[in-house]
């Protein structure tokens, strides 16, 4: 154990609340925990009420919601960045709520920060940028060279340590950002939107790097992203806030596959493939005539070997029935997929469709009609 670790382990609040500890064993070890936490700004804005919600060690954590909906000010709060204004955070443990000055410090040094726009220094080096913050904290010479140069290399920008940031795509910047937040070997990683601004194909570059990070160095990682496919892609557990609440959370392919709240399932909706647009245009709420198809959307998840018996579901439906749309994709070893189907001819109502067709998946709608 390190020193800022041991530290931070020797402040040794007791735990909050030995019954709900005892009744859930998995916060005894968690890495980050909110408790009851709430955040007023002025006296009248409620940016999060009654957040309660563990972070384990070594996983990655998103972090969704809409704009204004508290993601930042929560992640902020990991760091005290921002003070909550009741409720408290505990590290490994620790409620970091009465925290001097010094242990704050200390604090800070073990939760590495990135950024959307990176917060790089204009007038510096690369090597200047990475070296700064081991500077600051009076590391000598020799160990401060030797941390810039591994971490240049571990993000891949060996070959940049002289150029200035302005010399630098966007996707370096954010490889120097990382390299910067890991010179003090973090534990916890934040992330707020740190691959917002960068084009599609550099955020994947990004998202492997942190996953690289994830995995070799052990690091815990909280990720705030307004893109869905970063969670998809990188998360293993996410949360999703509402007006400063936690409305739905767990592992990513269940929320993913079965989103509950309307918040998650409007985030979620760009993800989902739609009707083609000439059938959109013709899709009509009520059945305009008896020969009218009905438009079903079908939505499962589930283990691997789940995908759907498509000639029983057929069957069960009756009639004729026309894949408009779908497929199935995989996250964290779980098939996730989508069915659109129109049936024309069957004996069934629409909503005994809907009905019989749970049987395969878990979320079916009925789009509408067309001719
Ligand atoms: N320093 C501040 N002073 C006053 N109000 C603030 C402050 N910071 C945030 N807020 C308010 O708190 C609420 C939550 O803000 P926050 O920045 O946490 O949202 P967010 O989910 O990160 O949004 P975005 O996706 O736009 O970044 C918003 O209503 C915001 O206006
Ligand atoms: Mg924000």
């Amino acid at each position: 154990m390190s020193a800022a670790n041991a530290q931070l382990r020797d402040l040794g609040t007791p735990p909050a609340d030995a019954r709900q500890t005892e009744l859930h064993p998995d916060l005894n070890h968690a890495h980050v925990r909110f408790i009851n936490l709430g955040k007023t700004y002025d006296g009248t804005v409620h940016a999060l009420q009654g957040i309660d919600l563990a972070i384990q060690r070594g996983e990655v954590f998103g972090i969704i919601g809409r704009s204004g909906a508290g993601k930042s000010s929560l992640i902020r709060t990991i760091n005290r960045l921002e003070q909550p204004s009741s409720g408290r955070v505990l590290i490994d443990q620790v409620d970091i709520g009465d925290f001097d000055e010094d242990r704050l410090v200390a604090l800070r040094r073990r939760i590495g920060m990135i950024f959307q726009h990176f917060n790089l220094m204009s007038a510096k080096t690369v090597w200047q940028n990475v070296e700064l913050p081991l500077k600051v904290a009076g590391v000598p010479k020799p160990q401060r060279e030797q941390k810039v140069r591994e971490l240049l290399e571990l993000v891949g920008l060996q070959d940049k340590h002289k150029a200035y940031p302005a010399q630098l795509s966007g996707g370096q910047k954010q490889r120097v950002g990382i390299a910067r937040s890991l010179v003090h070997d973090p534990q916890i990683l934040l992330c707020d939107e740190a691959t917002s601004a960068l084009d599609p194909e550099t955020t994947q570059s990004i998202l492997g790097l942190l996953r690289e990070i994830n995995q070799r160095l052990g690091l815990t990682i909280v990720l705030i992203t307004h893109e869905m496919a970063v969670i998809r892609e990188i998360c293993d557990r996410v949360v999703v806030l509402e007006h400063g609440r936690i409305v739905e959370q767990g592992p990513v392919w269940e929320v993913f596959g079965n989103p509950r709240h309307e918040v998650s399932k409007t985030l979620l909706a760009p993800l989902q493939h739609g009707l083609p647009d000439e059938l959109q245009k013709r899709l009509q709420a009520t059945p305009q005539s008896a020969h009218a198809a009905v438009v079903l959307r079908l939505q499962f998840t589930g283990a691997s070997a789940d995908e759907p018996d498509l000639a029983a579901l057929f069957s069960a439906l009756g009639g004729r029935v026309r894949l408009l749309q779908g497929g199935v994709e995989r996250i964290q070893g779980h098939a996730l997929g989508q069915l659109l189907l129109a049936v024309t001819g069957s004996t069934l109502d629409a909503d005994t469709l809907r009905t019989r067709a749970t049987r395969w998946a878990q979320q079916v709608e009925v789009l509408g009609y067309v001719v």
